[in-house]
C-alpha cells in the first residue's frame, strides 16, 4: 500500500481551520447502488461542526462593528458551539461570556475554562432555555458590553452551511447526492445546508432526524415537538422526518468503532443510524450525512459500550 501526503499550505488565518472536511465512504448491508458518506466534521478548530457557525456569526458581527473593541460575545450552550466560539476567540484576542446549564459535562466545563470562556451557570431543570433567557437578560441590560449571538434565532447560523458545507458536499460527490440528512439541534446545519442543495438540484431529499421523546440521550439534538423550533428553522424544507432511539445510536457507536475505524459521538452514530435507514429506502442514490463531532468529550457516557 503506497501512502501519498499532499500538505495543507501552512496558514496563519484562523479561516483556514474551519470547513473543508473530508468525506468518509460509509459501508452498509443495503443495496450496493446506495452509497453513504459522512463528512468528518470533527476536524475543525474546537473540534465540532459548529466552527462553521461560531466563526460565521463572529465574522459578520466584526463586519458590522458589533464585535470588538472590548465588546464580549455573549451566548447560551450547553457544549459545542461555546467551544468553538472560545477556540475561535482565543485565537483572535476576544473575550467571551457563556450561559450553560449546571449539569454540563464536566469534560465541557474543563474545555470553557481552559479556553478562556467566562462562564455563568443556570438550573439545570431549565436546560439551554434558561441559559438564553439569563444570556438575553444580561445584554438587554448592558448592550454595551455584549454582543449577544442567539445562535438559535442568528441567520448566520445557517449561511455558514448555506456558503460552505453544501458546497463542499456538492463537489465532494461529483453532484451525485441524492439524500442528505441531519439531526436538528439549532437547525442550522440542516436548513443551510438543505436550502444551498435544494437550489443546487431540487430532486435532493432532504431527511431532517429528531430523537424520539423530550428525553433523551443525543447530545446536541432537540426534541421540537417540546422544546420549540428555534428561529432560524424553515418548516416548509424537511421532505423527511425520521425519529432516531438513544438505544441504536447507541449500539451504531460500538458497530461503527469495529467497522469503519471511527469513535463517533452519539449525534454522529445517530446521524449514520439515519442514513443507514435512508439508505435502506432506496434501490440507488448516494446518502450524505454528518458526522458533528466524535467520541472524545463523551468518555462517560459510552465507556460501558465497550
Ligand atoms: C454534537 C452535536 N450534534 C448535532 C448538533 C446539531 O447541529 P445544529 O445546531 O447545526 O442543528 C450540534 C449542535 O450544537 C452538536 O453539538
Amino acid at each position: 500500500m503506497s501512502v501519498s501526503v499532499s500538505p495543507t499550505p501552512y496558514s496563519t488565518s484562523v479561516e483556514s481551520f474551519i470547513g473543508n472536511t473530508p468525506l468518509l465512504p460509509i459501508s452498509h448491508s443495503g443495496s450496493r447502488s446506495v452509497k453513504i458518506a459522512a463528512k468528518l466534521e470533527w476536524q475543525q478548530l474546537g473540534g465540532s461542526v459548529k466552527a462553521r457557525a461560531a466563526y460565521r456569526i463572529i465574522r459578520d458581527a466584526m463586519n458590522r462593528g458589533e464585535l470588538g473593541n472590548g465588546r464580549r460575545l455573549l451566548d447560551a450552550t450547553s457544549g459545542n458551539t461555546g467551544i468553538a466560539y472560545a477556540s475561535i476567540l482565543s485565537r483572535l484576542g476576544l473575550p467571551l461570556t457563556l450561559f450553560v446549564p449546571e449539569n454540563a459535562s464536566e469534560e465541557r466545563k474543563t474545555l470553557f475554562k481552559a479556553l478562556g470562556a467566562e462562564v455563568r451557570y443556570t438550573s439545570k431543570y431549565e436546560s439551554t432555555e434558561g441559559s438564553q433567557e439569563a444570556a438575553r437578560d444580561l445584554a438587554d441590560a448592558h448592550p454595551e458590553h455584549y454582543f449577544y449571538a442567539d445562535q438559535y434565532s442568528n441567520p448566520s447560523n445557517w449561511k455558514a452551511h448555506y456558503e460552505s458545507t453544501a458546497d463542499e458536499i456538492w463537489k465532494q460527490t461529483n453532484g451525485q447526492i441524492t439524500h442528505f440528512v441531519a439531526g436538528l439541534g439549532t437547525t442550522g446545519t440542516f436548513t443551510g445546508t438543505g436550502r444551498r442543495l435544494k437550489e443546487l438540484n431540487p430532486d435532493i431529499q432532504l431527511v431532517a432526524l429528531q430523537p424520539d421523546g423530550a428525553l433523551h440521550g443525543l447530545e446536541g439534538w432537540k426534541h421540537l415537538e417540546s422544546a420549540g423550533a428555534p428561529a432560524i428553522y424553515d418548516y416548509r424544507l424537511a421532505d423527511q422526518f425520521l425519529n432516531v432511539r438513544t438505544e441504536d445510536a447507541y449500539q451504531t457507536i460500538r458497530q461503527a468503532a469495529q467497522d469503519e475505524g471511527v469513535m463517533l459521538s452519539p449525534s454522529s452514530a445517530a446521524n449514520l443510524f439515519g442514513a443507514r435507514q435512508v439508505a435502506a429506502e432506496n434501490r440507488d442514490g448516494f446518502v450524505v450525512t454528518v458526522f458533528p463531532d466524535d467520541a472524545s468529550k463523551y468518555g462517560t457516557v459510552i465507556k460501558d459500550l465497550f
